[in-house]
C-alpha cells in the first residue's frame, strides 16, 4: 500500500482481452536476467525484431536505458535494486494491460525481487528468461569495460565481483549464450512462446 489511502483504482474500459482480440496476439512480460554481458540486451532486441516481424507489438524495457531517465535517482545499492525491478514490475504490468509484450532486460539479482514481479501476473503471463553464461566468459568479454573497472574499483557494488546474483531456480527459459549464438537463443524464446500459444 502507499502512502496515499484515499484512492480509488479504475479498471481500464478497453479491457486486456479486447486488445488481445484486435491485436490478435496475447501479451505477456518476457522477464529476462542475468550477468552483465551475459547477452540479455542482444537476445531481447532479436526477439522483439522477430515478434515485429509476426505482427506481434512488443516493447523492450533496457536497464541500461531505464536508468538514465525513468530510475535515474536509483543506484546500485542492494535497496535501489529492489526499487528498480519494483518498478519495472509495474510499468511491465501496464504494457500487458496495454496488450503488448513487455521485454525486460535487467540484471535482477535477487530472487525475491524476481518472485515479486511473477506474482504481479496470473500464470503463463510471466515468462523468466535466465541468460546463464559463466562469469569468467562475461568478464572476458567486457563489452563496457565494467568488469575491469570493478576489479579496478572504480565501480563498487558490481554484481558478480563485489555485488551477489542469485541465480534462477524456476525460470521458464534457461539459456547458455556461451555455447549458442544470439540467434538460436532468441529462436529458443520465439519456440516456446508459440507453443505456450501466446503467437498469432
Ligand atoms: S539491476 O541489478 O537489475 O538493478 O541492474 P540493471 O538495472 O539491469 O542495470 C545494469 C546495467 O547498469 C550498468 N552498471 C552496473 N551493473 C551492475 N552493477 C553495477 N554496479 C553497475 N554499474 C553500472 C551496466 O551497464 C548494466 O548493464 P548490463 O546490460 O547488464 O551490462
Amino acid at each position: 500500500m502507499g502512502v496515499n489511502n484515499h484512492l480509488t483504482w479504475h479498471d481500464s474500459v478497453v479491457t486486456k482481452e479486447l486488445r488481445h482480440q484486435r491485436n490478435q496476439h496475447k501479451s505477456a512480460v518476457l522477464f529476462f536476467t542475468g550477468l552483465s554481458g551475459s547477452g540479455k540486451s542482444t537476445i531481447a532486441n532479436l526477439v522483439s525484431i522477430k515478434l515485429h516481424e509476426l505482427c506481434v507489438q512488443s516493447y523492450v524495457l533496457d536497464g541500461d536505458n531505464i536508468r538514465q531517465r525513468l530510475n535515474r535517482d536509483l543506484g546500485f545499492q542492494e535497496s535501489d535494486r529492489k526499487e528498480n525491478i519494483r518498478r519495472i514490475g509495474e510499468v511491465s504490468k501496464l504494457f500487458v494491460d496495454s496488450g503488448q509484450f513487455a521485454i525486460t532486460a535487467f540484471i535482477s539479482p535477487y530472487q525475491c525481487d524476481r518472485k515479486l514481479v511473477r506474482d504481479l501476473f496470473p500464470s503463463g503471463e510471466f515468462v523468466e528468461i535466465y541468460v546463464k553464461c559463466p562469469i569468467d566468459e562475461c568478464e572476458l568479454r567486457d563489452p563496457k569495460g565494467l568488469y575491469k573497472k570493478a576489479h579496478n574499483g572504480e565501480i563498487q557494488n558490481f554484481t558478480g565481483v563485489s555485488s551477489p546474483y542469485e541465480e534462477p531456480i524456476n525460470s521458464e527459459i534457461v539459456i547458455e549464450s556461451n555455447h549458442e549464438t544470439p540467434e538460436a537463443c532468441a529462436n529458443k524464446v520465439i519456440s516456446y512462446l508459440a507453443q505456450q500459444e501466446l503467437l498469432p
